[in-house]
Formats: structure tokens, C-alpha cells, sequence
């Protein structure tokens, strides 16, 4: 059976998103593992998660680095030190800089909870309530040095209903997350992603 592909995951905070992805590496048939988890936070619940699943975990705090720069160095020798070859920020409440790009050849995933272009940032839900809209959803997206921004790889829709509140929407997008995460990290290990990385 081919080796599978080892994978670093980016988390700040639940981790369910990590979970999600967890529990597709678990299955045998799925072309990826877990190698690391690393947060930068470091009560994050993610980590419990992946201690539960038997994966090793790293905190690395962002506070004590000069640059947002010097923190993604620090953060490559760490996936490095673990033979990661893909990255998937799930939660990762950090903008990240060309120094990790680079240095994964632009293999680096990212879940945001909006149907991008639509709703960058932060709070995505919360502006998806704002202007009304009535489908909302999630996007998986290689990064780019943008902020939410780089080539799209996978979407699902959700309604927007009446009585919706933040937490509910939030809720409803999660759980479409938590599908089409694995679904896109499986193609992105099958080299099916290939046409889009800009950097190679
Ligand atoms: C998810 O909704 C994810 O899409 C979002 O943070 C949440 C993390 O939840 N990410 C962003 O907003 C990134 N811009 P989780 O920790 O339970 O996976």
C-alpha cells in the first residue's frame, strides 16, 4: 500500500475541523496522517484531540517573536522536524507569511467559514447575517499571501434561516466543514491540487 502523505495541522482554538480530519487519516483507505498539531495557543481544546488520537502536538506562542516573519520560521522547523509535506489551518486564527508558503511549495490548505470571495476575515458569519444573504457555507482554499484569498479548491452551500443567530449559522457551517475538509486534503494529496499552486 502507497506510504501516507504526512500532513501538520495549524489550530487556535476547538478543533473540530481537526477532528474531522482526525478521524479521515484514521481510515486506512485515506491517503494522509497527521505527523503534528501544532497551536499557537496553547489551552487550545484541539490539542487534547489530537493527544486522544495519539498524534504529537507543539505550542508555539506567538508573543515572544519580533515578526510575523520569525514566527513562521519557527513554525516550518517544527513541521519540518516532523517530514510535513502538506499544512491544513484549521482554526488558525493567524495570518500567514510567504516564509511558510515557501517553504511547503504553496501546500497549504486553509477552511474558512463563508462561501469566499464573499466575507473574508473575521466573523464571516456574522457578515453573512449582516447583509442578508441567504445561502452562506464554507470554502476550502489553497493560502496565498492574500487574506483569505487564494485559489479555491472546494465549497458547500448552507441556508440562511430567519431565525438564525451567529451560533446557530456557525453551527450549520461547521458541520458542511467538517465534509468537505477531508474531502479537499484527499485531493490535495493525490496531486490533484497541482494545476493550481502557483509555487512549485
Ligand atoms: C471554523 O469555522 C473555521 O472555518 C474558522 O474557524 C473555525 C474553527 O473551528 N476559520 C476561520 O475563520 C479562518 N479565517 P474549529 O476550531 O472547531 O475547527
Amino acid at each position: 500500500m502507497t506510504p501516507k502523505t504526512p500532513v501538520g495541522v495549524l489550530i487556535s482554538g476547538s478543533g473540530t475541523n481537526l477532528q474531522a480530519l482526525l478521524d479521515a487519516c484514521a481510515r486506512p483507505d485515506f491517503p494522509a496522517r497527521i505527523a503534528v498539531v501544532l497551536s499557537n495557543v496553547p489551552t487550545a481544546y484541539g490539542l487534547q484531540r489530537a493527544q486522544d488520537a495519539g498524534v504529537p502536538t507543539v505550542v508555539v506562542p506567538h508573543r515572544p517573536w519580533p515578526s510575523r516573519e520569525a514566527y513562521d520560521a519557527a513554525v516550518v522547523e517544527k513541521l519540518r522536524a516532523h517530514g510535513v509535506e502538506w499544512v491544513c489551518l484549521a482554526g488558525f486564527m493567524r495570518i500567514v507569511t510567504p516564509v511558510l508558503l515557501e517553504a511547503f511549495g504553496g501546500r497549504v490548505l486553509n477552511i474558512h467559514p463563508s462561501l469566499l470571495p464573499s466575507f473574508p476575515g473575521l466573523h464571516a458569519q456574522r457578515q453573512a447575517l449582516q447583509h442578508g444573504v441567504k445561502l452562506a457555507g464554507a470554502t476550502v482554499h489553497l493560502v496565498d499571501a492574500g487574506m483569505d484569498s487564494g485559489p479555491i479548491v472546494a465549497q458547500a452551500a448552507v441556508p440562511v434561516l430567519a431565525a438564525d443567530t451567529e451560533d446557530t449559522l456557525k453551527a450549520r457551517i461547521l458541520e458542511v466543514e467538517h465534509t468537505i475538509y477531508p474531502e479537499a486534503l484527499r485531493q490535495a494529496v493525490r496531486g490533484e491540487l497541482a494545476p493550481l499552486l502557483a509555487v512549485d
